[in-house]
């Protein structure tokens, strides 16, 4: 049950039976302050203008024509013409005690599941994961839990960069390493150093640069010496990008990578299509589209480049392939990418001419869906003290070594064993919700001790929280009724029931507009309501009547599965104890 959607559905009826036009919208939305009741709709002001009426004087109009004597204890109008609802206690135990009987708490999978396809992490394999291909893959991997507990068809591409020219100097450089006698996987064990010691020779040594230039050239003509160097090196830099995913308890398996080069084949198509529809000019040797839709000021078309004069292709000419074949051989309804902000005008460009060449059929959604940049404290992209990119590798090594510090500093009942495994959870946990909780679109510090705080809107926080509810259930004697009435007498007991049943909400708004912030912040409201009901409603203590008690317990659970639910769609785990 969506209690924003029924109030919504109430008060327009209101709003038609006080003579305004069905198209003036309620604008039901929960209230930040309990003194403005639980819900507010805010529609009136904007309504009245319409009609041309005082909006308070409509808003009294819609509140005596409002029907909700059954859901309501008290309905009052503030302000210019907003109205406060306050819901009866009596009708949210009701609804909390539906949902408890529920699977999952209520929360149905959708009516119309759409099959979606989600482009994110995708880093480039001439490298190790550093990271900037954080924010990528733990927003992209949250979506696509969110959407898969939705019940969409969530279709994950890790679109990696495996082909270009840089690919040349690589294998040649593993082919002397090799012929050295060492194992490529010895030599590509930190493929950072291996890459900057490449790319040293091919500025220093103007054979090798030679040499790894012709192998681009015979890497792309399919010469089996090349393919085969090509292929170990791809295998290796593929598996450090799973030992990533598992430490960060990503989704990401070898299955989901449909890499760059698995476009090769169908590059000389697209331009061909694009040909055909006299969608692009030859320009100096280049072939090259150009988007009125995305004129400048003066009204000059924006020129995109699909090939090079040398007949090469280009990023955008991947990218077009990848539209067309997930339109026309995965049959994707919505393509979510995560890709950073910078790489806006390239997916706007991609978007363009994928509509006007057909390889995006019209009913598919394609959504670029950007993040700012991790800035270090000094305000400027997080960097090494060196001034490098930080691994990401070692970024998370610190994250979960200073969690067990952290532990081992609260004086934990925890064995060695279990500790570690702890300190993984929260130290993953940590970083990937600093990153999840902050406005998506915006660039955000990374810090060490706010994440990791057990205060404040974090990860330890709220796995805190749950493992609180789970030292309650240790001390009960008996299992929970679950049969016992939920009692909502207590103001905090009603916040707290509220909130529970807000969650479908706030799921649905994340799986379309993808900010998981939005979820981050429902479950901080939420154990921070746990935390308030807690310390005014006893549970244990002797003077409690069992059914107040059973009730509570019940809550208690209800919390805690929440917390558990939510934070495993951030691709968050929570512990027993800590
Ligand atoms: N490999 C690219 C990079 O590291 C990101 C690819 C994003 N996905 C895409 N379909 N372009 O910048």
């Amino acid at each position: 049950m969506k209690i924003r959607e029924l109030l919504s559905n109430r008060v327009q009826e209101a709003m038609i039976a006080a003579g305004v036009p069905d198209s003036c919208s309620p604008m039901v939305s929960p209230s930040n302050r309990p003194q403005f009741g639980d819900y507010q709709a805010n529609g009136s002001m904007a309504a009245a203008k319409q009609v041309g009426t005082n909006p308070r004087e409509l808003a009294q109009r819609i509140v005596d024509q409002l029907q909700l004597e059954d859901i309501a204890s008290k309905v009052e109008i503030a302000g210019p013409g907003f109205i406060n609802i306050h819901l009866s206690p009596t009708w949210l135990a009701q609804l909390v005690e539906h949902a408890l009987r529920q699977p999952r708490m209520g929360l149905n999978a959708v009516q119309n599941p759409q099959t979606v396809v989600i482009d994110y992490s995708s880093p480039n394999l001439a490298k190790e994961m550093h990271v900037g291909h954080l924010r990528s893959t733990i927003i992209g991997d949250a979506l696509a839990r969110l959407l898969e507990f939705q019940g969409h068809k969530v279709i994950r591409q890790n679109h990696v960069g495996d082909w270009g020219t840089q690919f040349g100097m690589l294998i040649a450089h593993l082919e002397d390493q090799t012929a050295a006698n060492q194992l490529a996987e010895v030599a590509l064990a930190d493929l950072e150093t291996f890459y900057r010691a490449a790319k040293q020779r091919f500025d220093d040594d103007t054979a090798f640069a030679e040499r790894a230039r012709d192998y681009v050239v015979k890497l792309q003509s399919g010469d089996a010496r090349c393919l085969s160097l090509w292929q170990q090196f791809i295998d290796i830099s593929v598996a450090h990008s799973e030992e990533i995913y598992q430490l960060l308890n990503v989704t990401l398996t070898r299955r989901d990578i449909r890499a760059e080069s698995a476009y090769n084949d169908d590059l000389p198509g697209i331009i061909e299509a694009l040909q055909q529809q006299g969608l692009v000019q030859e320009d100096q040797g280049a072939q090259v589209a150009f988007l009125q839709e995305l004129a400048d000021k003066e009204g000059n078309p924006l020129p995109m480049i699909v090939q090079k004069s040398g007949g090469g292709y280009l990023y955008s000419t991947t990218d077009l392939a990848a539209v067309r074949y997930r339109n026309h051989q995965l049959f994707a309804d919505r393509i979510l990418y995560f890709i950073d902000a910078r790489q806006s005008l390239h997916m706007k460009q991609v978007f363009t001419l994928s509509r006007k060449a057909g390889f995006a059929k019209p009913e598919c959604s394609l959504e670029h869906h950007p993040f700012g940049t991790m800035m270090g404290e000094d305000g400027k992209p997080f960097k090494t003290r060196a001034g490098g990119t930080v691994k990401l590798a070692e970024l998370l090594e610190e994250a979960v070594s200073r969690a067990d510090q952290l532990l081992a500093s609260k004086g934990t009942e925890l064995t060695d064993d279990a500790r570690r495994q702890v300190a993984r959870k929260i130290g993953i946990g940590a970083v990937k919700y600093a990153d999840l909780a902050k406005t998506r679109t915006n660039d955000y510090v990374f810090n060490w001790e706010s994440m990791l705080s057990f205060e404040g809107n974090t990860a330890p926080y709220l796995q805190y929280a749950y493992t609180r509810i789970q030292s309650i259930f240790r001390k009960v004697d008996q299992p929970v009724d679950a049969d016992a009435p939920i009692e909502l007498a207590e103001p905090q007991e009603q916040a707290l029931g509220l909130k529970l049943l807000q969650l479908e909400e706030v799921i649905d708004q994340v799986a379309r507009e993808a900010y998981p912030h939005l979820l981050c912040n429902y479950l901080y409201e939420l154990a921070s309501l746990f935390m308030k009901f807690y310390e005014h409603c006893p549970i244990l203590r002797s003077d409690v009547p069992a059914a107040s008690r059973a009730s509570r317990l019940r809550l208690c659970q209800a919390t805690a599965d929440t917390l558990a639910t939510g934070l495993d769609l951030l691709g968050i785990e929570v512990m027993e104890r800590m």
